[in-house]
């Protein structure tokens, strides 16, 4: 990519098929139809999802002496998300067309008298606003009492939980704690593919500081964060950090910044980086009574941490690296497509394919498959012809592909396929391991 990137909106139904075709994404529900906005990790996706979460849960909190895991519950009762805002705020402006019944987000609208469904001009009711969180109820009752919500960030479980890490994990600020999980939000505008949808996964982590020290660690996250996508093998010239202006801060926040990507539809948010200050914290001391705060013994003082926050998300991340390693290139006079997926995010690290489908390298491929599958995720392919099946495996980024062949039987050797340059090596059986964990680490 030259540093004038710009998108390239072809690219969004090529990764949209690519998807549903080789087993990345599918459409929800789709045997009834298909559920609006809402999609199924297949045998390829899931193992690309998972494989963001760990890249993130590694850097977040097994690199890290200060900062901690957490797995809170999705079902949380209203008092959370009145102490959190998100009761009286989380919501958008709707409009109503009162010529098709149309209903649009009013602030999306390039004009807000014009209804972009039918064309017609002052037909809008009043805009009312409608909160984005799903409600349901706990146990057998349909009572207001018995109303439950459906997280819409994974973030007020780090804080409600702030207490109870502090006093089992003998961590003092500056310290963290990290989740990730699934979210909902009962999204008016949802699309872009798995950009934005109603359930979807976060990487969240609250970081508990000294108010002096908050400037210093909202700098030291940005920064991290971004180097995190860079280290992932994104391109740089297709990722950045973009400060938010003073009025588009919450109230609370002294600074905000995103990371945004080039999507095909242009610039968008893939995470947040937020000096929260010390509004969550405070918030949930005063509603449920509870003292949250830290007391330095060394310098004698008791005060409420501030909080930084980066805030992504999982799912359209995956979306944004399967995206960004997608490439086609003419070999031979054919087109190639090949996923550049950096090595730990690619679904499968190693194929194993017989060059027959002859019984007699069946036990040798086996042996192999067996000798690998321990440490990595190794697929299994003995059907069609060697150079579609190194197609296939291009197609979905595995970086090496090992074949059997008839010579395998008496020299004990393979060869090894690499993915970007097509090279060649032949190794023996009992370097392979060693070869592989080389070029894999
Ligand atoms: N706790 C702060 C928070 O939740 P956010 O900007 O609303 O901040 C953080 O969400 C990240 O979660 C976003 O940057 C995005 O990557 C992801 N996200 C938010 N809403 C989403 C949706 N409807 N679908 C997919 N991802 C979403």
């Amino acid at each position: 990519m030259s540093e004038t990137a710009s998108p390239d909106p072809e690219l969004f139904d090529k990764i949209v098929n690519l998807s549903k075709r080789r087993g990345f994404v599918f459409q929800s529900a789709e045997i009834y139809g298909g559920f609006r906005s809402t999609y199924d990790y297949g045998p390829l996706g899931v193992l690309l999802l998972r494989n963001v979460k760990d890249a993130w849960w590694r850097s977040m909190v097994q690199e890290r002496h200060d900062v901690v895991g957490l797995d809170a519950s999705i079902l949380s009762p209203p008092q959370v998300w009145q102490a959190s805002g998100h009761l009286a705020n989380f919501s958008d402006p709707l409009v109503d067309c009162t010529n098709c019944n149309a209903r649009h987000r009013l602030d999306k609208l390039d004009d807000p008298n014009v209804c972009p469904t039918c064309g017609s001009e002052g037909t809008f009711t009043e805009a009312r606003e409608f909160n984005l969180m799903f409600k349901t109820h706990a146990g057998p009752v349909t009572e207001t009492a018995a109303e439950v919500y459906l997280r819409p960030e994974t973030a007020q479980g780090m804080f409600i939980n702030f207490a109870n890490v502090l006093n089992t994990s003998r961590k003092r600020p500056p310290f963290g704690i990290a989740q990730i999980g699934k979210s909902f939000r009962n999204e008016i505008t949802p699309g872009n593919f798995v950009f934005r949808t109603r359930e979807f996964e976060q990487m969240e982590m609250e970081f508990f500081v000294p108010p002096a020290e908050s400037q210093e660690w909202y700098e030291y996250w940005c920064q991290t964060r971004m180097d995190w996508y860079l280290d992932l093998g994104m391109d740089p010239a297709k990722i950045k950090l973009r400060a938010h202006d003073d009025d588009e801060l919450s109230h609370y926040s002294s600074g905000t910044s995103d990371v945004e990507y080039l999507f095909p539809w242009g610039w968008d948010e893939l995470e947040g980086i937020a000096n929260r200050g010390d509004f969550d914290l405070t918030q949930h001391a005063t509603h449920s009574g509870e003292k949250l705060d830290f007391f330095d013994q060394a310098n004698n003082e008791r005060y409420v941490p501030h909080v930084i926050e980066p805030a992504a998300g999982a799912t359209r991340t995956a979306m944004a690296f399967l995206m960004d390693a997608y490439d086609e290139e003419v070999v031979n006079g054919d087109t190639r497509t090949v996923l550049r997926l950096d090595h730990r995010l690619a679904p499968y690290k190693i194929a194993v394919l017989p060059l027959s489908k002859k019984d007699t390298l069946t036990p040798t491929a086996m042996e192999v498959f067996d000798s690998l599958k321990r440490r990595w995720m190794v697929d299994y392919d003995e059907t069609q012809s060697i150079g579609k099946r190194y197609a296939r495996q291009d197609e979905v980024g595995t970086p090496y592909c090992v074949t059997v062949d008839f010579d395998t039987l008496d020299d004990r050797a393979v060869t090894v396929r690499e993915r970007d340059t097509r090279e060649q090596d032949r190794v023996s059986l009992d370097q392979l391991e060693g070869y592989l964990a080389e070029r894999l680490s």
